[in-house]
């Protein structure tokens, strides 16, 4: 049972690693299957991000005293497991691009609405230094998110997007 708010916090701040560290593990392939450079680019610097979210995270643990990790982040691992649905159902170009885009939304969605709500919840008990640092990742997530959908408006989806995926479609694998 959790029975107060500062224990809900800690396990949110748990899922939240749980989080970071799943992405871990597939942000290197979606900048490797990104044809477009500065989506490419994009996704390693997230990564890059990534590492500096979880020793974040992991300063915040250590003050709580929470040494081992218990549980998994299942939405996370749900989005995972989506991204490489669509990735194994498309070939590399424009249109896994397209599914790149989509699923790096939903995934940075998901991470600002996680990070907001823990933030507050820091606030709300008086965890100052925590709300700093998770604000600080919120940042960063909210301008990984930014960046994605200004690579998505900005070129890879512009007109004849379908013809060129049709094109995919039929070159052979
Ligand atoms: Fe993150
Ligand atoms: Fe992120």
């Amino acid at each position: 049972m959790i029975a107060n708010l500062e224990q809900f916090y800690f396990d949110q701040v748990n899922d939240l690693y749980s989080a970071e560290t799943q992405l871990l593990g597939i942000l290197p392939q979606m900048a490797e299957d990104a044809s477009c450079p500065e989506l490419r680019e994009a996704f390693k610097n997230h990564l890059q991000e990534t590492r500096t979210h979880c020793e974040r995270l992991n300063m915040i643990r250590n003050r709580l005293g929470i040494s081992d990790q218990t549980g998994e982040c299942e939405a996370m691992r749900g989005l995972i497991a989506e991204a490489r649905k669509y990735l194994t159902q498309t070939i590399p170009g424009g249109l896994r691009d397209a599914v790149l885009i989509a699923a790096g939304n939903r995934i940075e969605h998901y991470e600002i609405a996680g990070y907001g709500a823990t933030r507050a919840f820091a606030s709300c008990l008086g965890f100052g230094e925590d709300a700093h640092l998770l604000g600080e990742t919120l940042k960063e997530e909210g301008a990984a998110d930014a960046a994605i959908t200004k690579i998505a408006t900005g070129g890879v989806f512009h007109s004849g997007v379908n013809e060129a995926a049709a094109q995919f479609e039929t070159a052979p694998a």
